[in-house]
């Protein structure tokens, strides 16, 4: 069929897999440009299929010749009815991992869930024995939880009173004021730790280690993001913020169960970027459309296979000691809160409004990003073709 985008606000109902695997084949070609990286070659990914957990898993396959095996939630497509981008990007990492002799398999199911968890380590037991990497990077509005069978939801919510700034509406360029209400009680907070805290990632190390299928010397990462402080109310001291939080001090949890078998914990801060997940945030948006703009200016402008590349490169396996800040923690978002940077960022938001955002800020560069997100807006692919929309993804039958 002949697919074309179909956006409602920060959705979009269609993905194109042809642009997809133009997305999945540039990052691949990004990671090769940079060169070999010592890292992992075993890796698991949970969250594999589109943003940071994609990113990651190019950059072990592509930079250290990584057997990967993949977690996510997609849907594939149907006669007449396309399928998720990260269905898309799932198949076609598959395909050019497989075409370089790489192990790549795909598990697509629900990562809270006891079942994908024993599915994930039968098939490490089966074909890879055990794993030294396991990246996790699960961004999703609910959970369920297994020990209590209960369905978690998250919000994202101010908590200390109501939180009112400028955020855009990306599609037209419109700036307005935002008013968000606070959590109406602390259990919107406790939902929100269930959700995105570190409680299943916990869970999926002690699964794996107990079954034997975390190597000695393992290490895990999980993915955060502190920002600026003018985000600071929905972002890092809201609901989200405090998911961070307890994903961060689950780290260090993490670091002294691991100890024992010289593994390594970290969660690393990243800078802020166009996902599925970010787009959804109100504020959020703006700020990065005025980010890219002065990051782009200063020529250090980053997307997640930048981030996620030097990640490895200059963070995890250089060879000597993983370097954090104070806190523990891994930081790839020092460009991105760089002093000038942020000095930068402050004073264009103080006058960012509807009549000069296209000019004071990076809109194009931010719908270019959102489009390309569901395979749309990418050179090189011809959208008037007919494509096949029940690509299927080789490891899933
Ligand atoms: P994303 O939405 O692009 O990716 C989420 C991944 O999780 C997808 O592979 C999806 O299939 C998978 N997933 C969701 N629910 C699942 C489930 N129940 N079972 C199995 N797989 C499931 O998200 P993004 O932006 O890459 O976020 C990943 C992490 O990075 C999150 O922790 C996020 O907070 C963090 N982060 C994001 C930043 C941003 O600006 N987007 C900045 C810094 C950190
Ligand atoms: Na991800």
């Amino acid at each position: 069929m002949i697919i074309e985008p179909k956006m409602r606000g920060f959705i979009c109902f269609t993905s194109h897999p042809k642009g997809c695997e133009q997305n999945v084949l540039n990052q691949i070609n990004y990671v090769k440009s940079k060169g070999a990286i010592d890292g992992a070659k075993k890796v698991l990914v949970i969250g594999s299929s589109t943003g940071f957990g994609l990113a990651s898993r190019i950059t072990s396959a592509f930079g250290s010749n990584a057997a990967t095996l993949g977690v996510c939630f997609e849907k594939p497509g149907t006669e007449g009815k396309p399928g998720t981008a990260g269905w898309y990007n799932s198949a076609a990492f598959e395909k050019f991992a497989t075409e370089e002799g790489l192990y790549a398999k795909t598990i697509n199911g629900d990562a809270f869930s006891n079942e994908v968890k024993q599915e994930a380590i039968e098939a490490i037991k089966k074909d890879l024995g055990q794993v030294d990497l396991v990246i996790y990077s699960l961004a999703s509005p609910r959970r369920t939880n297994p020990v209590d069978g209960k369905t978690y939801r998250s919000v994202l919510k101010p908590i200390n009173g109501v939180y009112s700034n400028k955020t855009v509406d990306f599609h037209t360029g419109k700036v307005s004021e935002v008013s968000i209400q606070p959590v109406k009680d602390e259990e919107e907070i406790e939902n929100t730790v269930k959700v995105m805290g570190g409680e299943d990632w916990k869970m999926w190390i002690e699964a794996m280690r107990d079954a034997g299928v975390l190597a000695d010397g393992a290490k895990t990462v999980a993915y955060s993001y502190i920002g600026p402080e003018i985000t600071f109310p929905i972002y890092r001291n809201g609901t989200i913020g405090k998911a961070k939080d307890h994903l961060e001090a689950t780290a260090h949890e993490l670091t002294d169960y691991m100890s024992s078998f010289n593994g390594e914990a970290y969660v690393s801060v990243n800078k802020a970027l166009v996902t599925q997940a970010s787009a959804a945030i109100p504020v959020i948006p703006l700020y990065i459309s005025l980010l890219f703009k002065v990051m782009k200016e200063e020529g250090i402008h980053e997307g997640c296979i930048e981030q996620i590349q030097r990640l490895y490169s200059e963070r995890l396996y250089t060879g000597g000691e993983v370097p954090v800040d104070d806190k523990g923690l891994i930081r790839v978002d020092d460009w991105e809160m760089r002093e000038d940077i942020q000095e930068k960022v402050s004073k264009l938001w103080d006058i960012a409004g509807s009549d000069n955002l296209s000019e004071i800020g990076d809109l194009e560069g931010y719908k270019h990003e959102f489009m390309s997100l569901f395979g749309f807006d990418i050179e090189g692919v011809d959208y008037a073709a007919d494509v096949d929309e029940t690509t299927s993804v080789k490891s899933i039958q």
